[in-house]
């Protein structure tokens, strides 16, 4: 992820010499960081840099189910992969937009797509209410340590 960053940077930085004279440059957007042509054809990083807390109990749980059962397309740290899933670290699922009720639904009868371009969310085979439930601690407690509560 660090790499992609830094490429956006560097392109930022070179378009910034044709831009300067119209005043300051914007920060490169999450989007257009990743989708900055860093090293060929890399998708399946995260796109979201994720500060990860330490976690335990229900939460380390919850991480351990993420990682099997939605990394895939998620991100190992919930920070959404290029051509996979989008971040749940976004402030789109902050509680208050996307409540638990959201995971429950998401996993049990998959999710049409209406907010990215990923295509539809399959229903999540072999899982249970309460992996669910550990998974959505997991979530809320990343999220937290990233200022989306
Ligand atoms: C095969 C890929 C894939 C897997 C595996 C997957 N997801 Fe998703 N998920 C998606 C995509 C794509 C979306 C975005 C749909 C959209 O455009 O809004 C999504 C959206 C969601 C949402 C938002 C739902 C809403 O109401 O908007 C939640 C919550 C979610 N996923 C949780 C999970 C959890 C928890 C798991 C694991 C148990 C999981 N996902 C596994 C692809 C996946």
């Amino acid at each position: 992820m660090k790499t992609v960053w830094i490429a956006g940077a560097v392109v930022a930085a070179a378009g910034a010499g044709a831009w300067w004279a119209f005043g300051p440059t914007q920060e490169p957007s999450v989007e257009q960081a990743t989708t900055a042509p860093v090293a060929s054809g890399d998708s399946g990083q995260e796109m979201v840099a994720v500060t990860m807390p330490a976690l335990e109990g229900e939460a380390a749980m919850g991480q351990r189910v993420f990682t099997s059962k939605c990394a895939s397309c998620h991100g190992p740290n919930a920070g959404g992969i290029e051509g996979a899933g989008p971040p749940l670290i976004h402030k789109i699922y902050e509680p208050g937009h996307h409540g638990d009720m959201a995971f429950y639904l998401a996993a049990a009868q998959g999710v049409r797509a209406h907010h990215w371009k990923f295509g539809n969310m399959p229903p999540v085979e072999g899982i249970s209410e309460a992996e669910v439930g550990a998974v959505v601690r997991f979530v809320r407690r990343v999220q937290a340590a990233n200022g989306i509560d």
